[in-house]
């Protein structure tokens, strides 16, 4: 466990150093849950995010983005059920007036029988060796079957007391557990209350004509009201995709956890319009296209799982969570939704206007179902900046610290570095700069023994470094450095841009997602 916060203390205090995230408004003490991006973290942050746009909006004919307002009619949010349902359970401590989520207190009650069983499988990995087989132990072994059966009978109690609001039996749950809080180690614990996590505000400038808004807590709503806009205009046939990418709000009961859950953050989310009756097929179909995704950034196939929802959403029919394995645990990175015609359906209720599709083919008119994909862009910032974090100790006995993030996603592609201040070198180099800026984020720097720059440049994920030398002035090469194994080649100077390329054009790795 130690080790773990340990981990993820390096994590927070790397993304500090190297101007990835801020706390925000720091000089103030900052404020709880908000955080800032600095010149490294705005440009991997931007990175993913075209990433995403790119491979859901670019590769997909039938997919077309938009960007909506964050301020929405405040209807919307009644209609969108956010206003009657969108609360989370909370609890307080009586002795410590710590305040938590009391579906997350049961959870993680859970969660550490999940690491009861992972210990069973390392216990035993160690004992059968080769001859181990993973399947047949978690489908066998008396302990790992009891710990997952009694994990299953706490979550489907929990899951049920939510759906019916029967929140005493949530308290009772947490009693039975013999759950305490997690700080102070106090059992002494309130009532369970809901809590809705929307944030209000005003809009206008005086009192009386005002207006009460709502900042927007997920940017799906955005899309179901321009679906027929969006339908019309770009003449869409079902199935089509709207995607969108922007802020959320949410005032979160316990945001914690560094950028995991903030109360603003954003969201890179799509909803998929579909004939009902075909929304088995589709979810399926999502499900495995994101992990796809996902996997393509080479994180490690081990770090990803699905999780079912045992409780769904109240706009919901099917749901499941892609997990990754934070430094933290397994937690929820993207939802895959089906949601069914809730949305569209109550616009057409609270709105009384129709938003129907007309099938040319059937020649009838009905009210699409809906597969929505929505990530976090920050929670897939942390899932890739704590994976890509490493320390490596080299041959010489030395360590270095290396940010091994996808070289489609490292802010600077390459950097620039004179071996020497003087002689003409930093002319030289400067020259490269000028050329490669127009294809990539080039930095450039001449400060330090250059074994100390290459460390900078390590440490901030930069794939190649070029080194320009004396002989650079005689024949026209370079060394060209690489990130990961840290070999060094020498390369003529009009060989770099194709070179460097083909490593970390986003079209390349686009083109390896296979369509
Ligand atoms: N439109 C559906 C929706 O908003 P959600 O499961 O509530 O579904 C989707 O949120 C994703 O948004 C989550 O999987 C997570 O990545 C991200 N997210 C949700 N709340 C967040 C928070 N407070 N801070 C950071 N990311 C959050």
């Amino acid at each position: 466990m130690a080790k773990t916060e340990d981990l993820f203390k390096k994590v927070i205090a790397h993304a500090k150093e190297y101007g990835f995230i801020f706390p925000s408004s720091e000089i103030y003490d900052g404020l709880s849950a908000v955080y800032d991006y600095g010149q490294n973290g705005v440009e991997l942050k931007k990175n993913i995010r075209d990433y995403w746009w790119r491979a859901m909006v670019q590769l997909n004919e039938n997919i077309v983005g938009i960007d909506a307002a964050i301020f929405m009619h405040p209807t919307t949010w009644k209609a969108s059920g956010h206003v009657d349902a969108f609360n989370d359970p909370l609890i307080d401590n009586k002795d410590s007036k710590k305040r938590y989520r009391a579906d997350v207190l049961v959870e993680d009650y859970v969660a550490k029988l999940d690491e009861k069983i992972e210990k069973e499988v390392a216990k035993a990995q160690k004992r059968f060796g080769e001859a181990f087989d993973l399947e047949q132990f978690l489908a066998t072994n008396p302990r790992v079957l009891e710990y997952k059966q009694r994990g299953q009978e706490i979550l489907s109690r929990l899951a049920k007391s939510l759906e019916t609001d029967n929140l005493a039996d949530v308290k009772a749950l947490i009693e039975e557990l013999e759950i305490a809080d997690p700080e102070t180690g106090s059992r002494n614990w309130t009532d369970v209350k809901q809590f809705n996590l929307m944030f209000g505000t005003k809009i206008g400038a005086s009192a009386d004509a005002s207006m009460d808004l709502y900042l927007r807590p997920e940017t799906a709503q955005g899309i179901f009201v321009n679906f027929l806009n969006v339908q019309k205009s770009g003449r869409m046939k079902i199935p089509f995709g709207i995607a969108q990418t922007g802020k959320a709000f949410r005032n979160e009961i316990v945001a914690r956890q560094f950028i995991f859950r903030m109360r603003e953050f954003e969201q890179m989310e799509m909803q998929f319009f579909i004939k009902p009756g075909t929304q088995q097929q589709w979810y399926d179909y999502w499900k495995q296209t994101r992990l796809a995704w996902h996997l393509s950034l080479g994180l490690g196939e081990e770090n990803y799982r699905f999780h079912p929802h045992e409780k769904l959403a109240h706009y919901a029919d099917a749901a499941c969570d892609i997990e990754f394995r934070f430094p933290f645990g397994f937690k929820e990175l993207e939802g895959i939704h089906s949601r069914t015609n809730f949305d569209l359906g109550n616009h057409e209720k609270y709105s009384g206007r129709k938003l129907q599709y007309f099938d040319p083919e059937t020649n009838e008119s009905y009210t699409p179902y809906v597969l929505e994909t929505s990530i976090g862009l920050d929670r897939m910032f942390l899932a890739i900046f704590s994976n890509a974090l490493q320390e490596e100790t080299l041959e010489s006995g030395d360590t270095r610290t290396l940010l091994k993030l996808p070289f489609v996603l490292a802010p600077t592609k390459v950097a620039v570095l004179p071996l020497l201040k003087r002689d003409g070198l930093p002319e030289k180099a400067e020259e490269i700069v000028n050329e490669l800026k127009y294809y990539f984020t080039v930095a450039y720097d001449e400060k330090d023994a250059v074994g100390r720059r290459y460390r900078r440049q390590d440490a901030v994920g930069t794939p190649f470094c070029i080194t320009v030398d004396h002989q650079t002035l005689e024949d026209n090469t370079v060394t060209l450095r690489h990130r990961d194994t840290m070999e060094q080649q020498r390369i003529a100077i009009p060989e770099l841009q194709a070179v460097i390329a083909k490593e970390v054009d986003m079209n390349q790795w686009l083109r390896r997602l296979g369509r």
